[in-house]
């Protein structure tokens, strides 16, 4: 049987997902919003690029979470996306409402999916989904450090002049200024970046992502980047429903990991059917324990001001 993948919000990340989902042949799929007509429209438009893209599954748009029943695998992205001048944190009275009814929704109709939560700001939004919902950890997700790491490795091509695909970099914890791009780790095919950049670009490549979301927002003005954000969920679903054990940077909740407990922070992952299957935990330095604690210092004020 086909699995069944439910994206919430027909909006520039919903849509681009359900794109990224249907070109992999990843499922069918169901893409829901509260507007009437455009994940209709969205989801018709996209069926009929199968014959042209050679998938063979169905995608139909909703406003009826009826017809997301038994999903393996839901992605929350509905919300207001940021604005220039707005941060992340800005966002979150409103977007925590959203993500609350979409939440309880959700588990409704599938009480044995895995959530994966975009809507920013993530990682409080993912906390509201976790509490919300009442599904174990490994079930419910944040989807940023694919991008945060997207970003991150994409720099660190850009500089050294090789394959993007080639570097090995990883970006822990929050989800904002204070996230933390490895520089110890991070290695093209097993070669250090210490050996290839100099520390003062290496900086700038750090400084460039811990700000790269606001700086496509600037560009955009009107909203804020959905291309890689959309692809990077899809990165983590298909993990999830091949069952392939990737290893992937996602905003999970720490029992004790990394000596952090009671918050969601971006961390290496094992993602399988069972969702997280497992935190790939390892030694950290000083340095690196002291930049982590910043982010959980910033996540722990978002989750208590989501009031949940
Ligand atoms: C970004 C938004 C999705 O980083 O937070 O582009």
């Amino acid at each position: 049987m086909r699995k069944k993948i439910t994206i919430i919000g027909a909006g520039n990340v919903g849509a681009t997902a359900a794109h990224w989902a249907v070109s992999r042949n990843l499922g069918d799929v169901v893409l829901l919003d509260v507007m009437e007509g455009i994940p209709q429209g969205k989801a018709l438009d996209l069926l009929q690029s199968g014959p042209v893209d050679g998938f063979s599954c169905s995608i139909t748009g909703s406003n009826d979470y009826k017809d997301t029943a038994n999903s393996d695998v839901v992605i929350i992205t509905a919300g207001l996306a940021r604005k220039p001048g707005m941060s992340r944190d800005d966002l979150l009275a409103k977007n925590v409402e959203i993500v609350k009814s979409c939440s309880e929704e959700v588990v409704k109709h599938s009480p044995d999916c895995t959530i994966i939560v975009v809507t920013n700001p993530i990682d409080a939004m993912v906390y509201t989904a976790f509490k919300v919902s009442g599904l174990p950890r490994n079930r419910v997700i944040g989807m940023a450090g694919v991008l945060d790491s997207a970003r991150y490795r994409t720099f660190l091509a850009e500089a050294i002049g090789v394959a993007p695909r080639d570097i090995n970099a990883m970006v822990m914890g929050i989800h904002g200024d204070n996230m933390l791009p490895l520089v110890r780790l991070a290695n093209v095919s097993g070669v250090p970046i210490t050996d290839l950049l100099s520390p003062e670009k290496i900086d700038e490549v750090v400084n460039r992502t811990q700000h790269g979301g606001i700086e496509i927002v600037n560009h955009l003005k009107t909203g804020s980047a959905f291309y890689t954000p959309g692809l990077s969920a899809i990165e983590m679903a298909e993990a999830i429903l091949t069952d392939s054990k990737r290893v992937l940077p996602c905003a999970v909740y720490l029992e004790g990991e990394f000596g952090i407990s009671g918050c969601f922070l971006g961390a290496p992952v094992v993602l399988g059917s069972g969702g997280v299957e497992r935190i790939l935990e390892f030694e950290l330095n000083d340095d690196e324990i002291k930049f982590l604690a910043k982010s959980v210092e910033a996540v722990k004020e978002q989750m208590t001001a989501t009031g949940l």
